[in-house]
């Protein structure tokens, strides 16, 4: 089952100087290809239309205050599960409850700094993708 998925890596993962370990690790991934590649800094709109299912808890607001803080790499990957499997690599939302191999449990303690982005389903693949590169909707 061939897909696609939209991977941002957080300001965290490009302030750290973690981007090519965590791109590496999705490359290594048989089959997989990365199909679009960008370093950008998120405005609040492109924010707010990313992150909209989460307004108004509270943890939304230094949520996007972290996520324009630097620039993210945005990327959409193709491949065999590769929704599934990217969330596999990244590990559970809280780093410490990630195991250590995955992407989160490696690399992370706080739970907003997480590292990485992944879609988490086909329908959220295809909005996400829209929302970061228009021009491969
Ligand atoms: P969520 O969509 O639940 O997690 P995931 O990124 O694993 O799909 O939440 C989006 C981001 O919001 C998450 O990556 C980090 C941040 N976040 C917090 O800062 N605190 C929280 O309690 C939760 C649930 C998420
Ligand atoms: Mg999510």
């Amino acid at each position: 089952m061939t897909q696609r998925t939209l991977v941002l890596l957080k300001p965290d993962a490009v302030r750290r100087g973690l981007t090519g370990e965590i791109i590496s690790r999705i490359e290594r991934k048989a089959g997989w290809r990365i199909t679009a590649l960008e370093l950008r800094t998120l405005d609040t709109d492109t924010l707010e239309q990313h992150y909209g299912e989460h307004q108004g808890k509270p943890f939304y607001e230094p949520l996007m205050e972290f996520m324009a803080s630097g620039p993210v790499v945005a990327m959409i990957v193709e491949g065999e599960r590769v929704i599934e499997g990217v969330r596999a690599l990244a590990g559970p939302t809280d780093p410490v409850a990630a195991a250590p191999g995955s992407i989160r449990g490696d690399f992370g303690v706080i739970v907003r700094e997480n590292l990485i982005h992944a879609s988490d389903s086909e329908e959220s693949a295809e909005r996400e993708v829209k929302i970061f590169f228009p021009g491969r909707a």
